[in-house]
């Protein structure tokens, strides 16, 4: 039997090359092996967005699509809605039982997102809420609702699934064997940087989206940060400090190339950002069509959506009622 996997995304924006290289990218590979379950975590993206439901709507459709145009097949995989399994929210009623709040407090996943999101809490102050702190519990039942074995992430979230495993434990040693310890699946691929060197982020506008325009691609690239100290067309230059190159290597089939050239002072920036721009509009051409047939069809997608969710649910609804009969709970059965 094959192996399952579960992982997920939260809809908080349309995803980027990041999500796609970082992630994306490896599912698709996983789709034949595995047994694939991908969540769009949309009760996740609330916990830092409880005051925007619209975003979190909006993004669940917008992320569905970049799924399905990356190549995740719903023939192979089950694509689902984190919000509309609701016995992924009563089992993290069960596990907050199992976990500290101590505990959660010292997850470096927790403690990072908390920094990035300018979240306070310990001897900062305390704005964190209990959603927040709780995430990695709710995360716990989301990979164990669906029996989740592998679960490929980047290395961010390792800590949350060593929380997992320590709830799967306890919970096993207290009602009964009866949860899978999952495993994680290290995505090959190193984080890549924004256009300017820095983390990808919406608002520094240095990521390029699955779904951005010819014209969007073109401009972002032109602005790319490339090696400082070339100043002249034809100075030699550092191809491993370069954005633009970090770019290459992913989309650029011809990189011996630009790589001997740059080394040379062969090339010039401007022509190699050109360059850039044409392989990385000739790379993403498949996934946008693909994208843009969905865009044009939203009632497929509303069904896969929906069957997707279904399947997701009758998998999840047949492991909590083993977790009710362990846990004592199953009056009216
Ligand atoms: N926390 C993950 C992220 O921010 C998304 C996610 C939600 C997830 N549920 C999951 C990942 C279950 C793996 C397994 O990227
Ligand atoms: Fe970067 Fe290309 Fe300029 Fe070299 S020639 S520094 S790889 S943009």
């Amino acid at each position: 039997m094959k192996k399952r996997i579960l992982s997920g995304m939260r809809p908080t924006g349309r995803l980027h090359l990041g999500h796609y290289f970082g992630a994306l990218q490896n599912w698709v590979r996983l789709q034949d092996e595995y047994d694939c379950y991908f969540e769009i975590a949309d009760v996740q993206a609330l916990t830092d967005n409880y005051d925007n439901p619209e975003k979190v709507q909006k993004n669940v459709r917008e992320v569905m699509m970049d799924y399905l145009a990356s190549g995740i097949d719903p023939k192979k995989s089950t694509i689902f809605i984190q919000s509309m399994i609701p016995e992924i929210a009563e089992l993290t009623v069960f596990y907050s039982n199992l976990v500290t709040v101590a505990r959660l407090y010292r997850n470096p996943t927790v403690k990072t997102e908390a920094k990035q999101k300018k979240v306070l809490f310990g001897n900062d102050g305390e704005s964190i809420t209990y959603g927040f702190l709780g995430y990695p519990v709710s995360q716990a039942a989301d990979i164990t609702a669906f029996c989740g074995e592998v679960i490929p992430v980047g290395d961010d979230q390792l800590p949350l699934i060593e929380q997992c495993r320590e709830i799967v434990r306890k919970f096993n040693h207290i009602y009964g064997e009866i949860l899978k310890e999952p495993e994680a699946l290290l995505s090959e691929n190193t984080r890549i940087k924004g256009l300017d060197g820095n983390k990808m982020s919406k608002s520094l506008n240095n990521a390029i989206y699955l779904s951005d325009t010819e014209e969007e691609i073109l401009k972002k690239i032109m602005g790319a940060v490339t090696d400082p100290n070339k100043i002249k067309k034809d100075d030699p230059a550092n191809p491993d400090v370069c954005m633009v190159y970090s770019y290459q290597k992913l989309v650029n089939p011809n990189i011996e190339t630009v790589c001997a050239e740059c080394k040379a002072g062969k090339r010039g920036c401007v022509a190699c950002k050109k360059e850039l721009v044409k392989c990385m509009i000739d790379y993403l051409k498949p996934i946008q069509e693909k994208r843009k047939y969905y865009e044009e069809h939203p009632e497929i997608v509303d069904d896969i959506m929906r069957e997707g969710t279904a399947q997701a649910r009758s998998e999840a609804q047949k492991m909590m009622s083993e977790v009710r009969k362990h846990m004592l709970i199953n009056y009216f059965d």
